[in-house]
């Protein structure tokens, strides 16, 4: 039986079970009509006042009907409610909907990804028989070599990623002295949210943001940062090499999108990179023992399908860092509801 820590509170009884199947087997057809309604602005539209389904299927170019029960079944979820008069109002829910609202959903949720998401999902029995990953039996590429020469793809992977980490990217930044560095490199730093985070919070560190080359030609998470100088981007693979000399390498939600012999191989990138007492700033969930609900295991069987990555628990950390001739210098919670945890490390 688990222990108390790892309970969940899921029903015992045999009806509350059947509830909860039914509840599970519905949520693919939720999340998909939650991505349309997305897809389709409607949360825009009835943010300044409620609208009917005649005016929302006008303003969207939709079938009034179909659209009005794809509505009737979110507002039962609490995105979006429906009045008396048959007019569509605004939710909490439906309000993280919203474009431009920091904390928004809304490019986690467009058909562009979602559609990205799907396809792969289904090929997830294939990775359950073989381990072979989803993503590659699906599109014929490996998911970062897929992104590359596909644009479109890429933007709408970089904006769904920005829903997770703009969030995160502050509380990181509080949640470690990174201001003892002179240079920070962000291996993988995406567009940029997490170094101009802290290099906000730190007036004298000097950062680079280091990825693929059609990544960091979109900078727009630097964009906020006043003397965007302090941030130089560099193109390049970080398993051929990582840019020298610098006092600290961020890696968030980058190992965890690699198998073992991959993570060990950037960990040793990093290593023959780094000045003598430099340290290696692992940003990544820690995973815990037990059957307690967790985002990571659910984001733990996405990345197993997209990109052949994994979760890890605190002991593959260190193992992955001493294969890598590193140590496991400390690990740092963080106060999000991601867990993510920053596991330092240094030559061993
Ligand atoms: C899951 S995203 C994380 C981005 C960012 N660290 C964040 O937390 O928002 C993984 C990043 O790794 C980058 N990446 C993947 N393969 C790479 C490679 N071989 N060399 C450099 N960057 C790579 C991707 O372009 C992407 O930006």
């Amino acid at each position: 039986m688990p222990t108390e820590e790892g309970a969940n509170t899921q029903p015992t009884d045999s009806a509350g079970s059947k509830a909860a199947i039914l509840q599970i087997i519905g949520n693919v057809l939720v999340a998909r009509s939650l991505a349309i309604a997305t897809e389709l602005g409607l949360a825009d539209l009835v943010h300044t006042e409620p609208q009917s389904v005649t005016q929302l299927a006008h303003a969207t170019g939709s079938h009034a009907d179909s659209l009005y029960r794809l509505l009737r079944m979110l507002a039962s979820y609490g995105v979006f409610a429906e009045d008396d008069d048959g007019l569509f109002h605004s939710t909490p829910m439906s309000s993280l909907l919203e474009s431009g609202r920091p904390d928004s959903f809304r490019d986690l949720l467009t058909l562009g990804w979602q559609d990205i998401a799907w396809d792969t999902y289904r090929q997830l029995p294939h990775t359950i028989r073989t381990g072979e990953t989803a993503f590659d039996a699906a599109f014929g590429a490996t998911f970062f070599d897929y992104l590359a020469s596909h644009p479109e793809a890429n933007a709408s992977f970089d904006a769904a990623m920005a829903v997770f980490s703009g969030p995160e990217n502050g509380i990181i930044a509080a949640a470690y002295d990174f201001g003892q560095f002179a240079r920070i490199v962000d291996v993988g730093g995406g567009t940029g949210g997490l170094i101009a985070a802290i290099l906000s919070a730190h007036p004298g560190v000097h950062g680079v943001l280091f990825d693929q080359p059609q990544v960091v030609a979109n900078m727009t998470g630097v964009e906020a940062l006043t003397d965007r100088e302090r941030c130089e981007p560099i193109g390049g693979d970080f398993f051929e090499s990582v840019p020298p000399a610098a006092d600290a390498y961020i890696m968030k939600r980058i190992l965890h999108d690699w198998d073992d012999e991959a993570a060990i191989r950037l960990l040793m990138r990093c290593r023959e990179a780094m000045k003598t007492d430099a340290r290696v700033l692992v940003i990544d969930a820690v995973m815990r023992a037990g059957n307690a609900p967790d985002p990571n295991k659910f984001m733990d069987v996405s990345i197993m399908a997209l990109t052949r990555g994994r979760e890890r628990s605190e002991a593959d950390f260190r193992r992955l860092f001493a294969e890598a001739g590193l140590r496991c210098t400390e690990i740092f919670p963080t106060e999000l509801p991601s867990t993510l945890s920053i596991i330092e490390g240094a030559r061993a």
